[in-house]
């Protein structure tokens, strides 16, 4: 009896507190930061075929959500990573990692992007709102490295101009 119910508590109990915190943490996201809103990987896939940047560089998702995009980069890049404040989607990505066949090339970072250095990247992808942009935007122009593409899905930055905009959506800028 105290055993079955010590089962029914880890398999019910346990599951839906980690529901209900994912869900009110991604609730507090939609007011505090950006929202987790997926975008399309066939899409961006189609536009990195379009730049043909090359298969050397360093990729990273700057708020990677699912991870969708990041494992799919991993196709066009020899390091594709992602960086994700919510530790539930940083959880999910690294599951979906597992069973990809480039997966010692993939990472999944869960940290806040303010709290990185980016140095060591020079193609990034960024699905933010305009506030986030403008934030990020002097951090990102001085420490990604001479010749680095950042490629902005939808938004622009507020002091720079895109070299070109692909489809529409994406932005393409590169750092001087
Ligand atoms: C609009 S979604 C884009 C998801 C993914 N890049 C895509 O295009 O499918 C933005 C993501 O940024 C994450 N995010 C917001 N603020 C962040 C921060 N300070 N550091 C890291 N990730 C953050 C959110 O949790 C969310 O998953």
């Amino acid at each position: 009896m105290t055993l079955n119910f010590i089962i029914m508590f880890i398999c019910l109990f346990i599951p839906s507190m980690m529901l209900l915190s994912f869900g009110i943490l991604t609730l507090l996201q939609n007011f505090f930061s950006a929202p987790y809103v997926p975008s399309s990987a066939k899409k961006l896939a189609a536009a990195l075929e379009e730049l043909g940047l090359p298969q050397a560089g360093r990729f990273i998702d700057l708020g990677s959500g699912d991870g969708g995009i990041t494992l799919m980069a991993a196709k066009y890049f020899h390091q594709s990573s992602g960086v994700e404040i919510n530790p539930y989607l940083w959880l999910f990505s690294n599951l979906r990692r597992l069973f990809h066949p480039k997966r010692k090339n993939i990472h999944f970072i869960c940290k806040s992007f303010f709290r990185m250095k980016f140095h060591d990247y020079d193609v990034m992808y960024i699905y933010l709102f305009p506030e986030l942009m403008a934030k990020l935007e002097d951090k990102l122009f001085a420490e990604l490295p001479k010749g680095s593409t950042i490629i902005s899905h939808t938004f622009k930055f507020p002091n720079h101009q895109p070299e070109r905009t692909i489809n529409k959506h994406y932005h393409i800028y590169s750092t001087k």
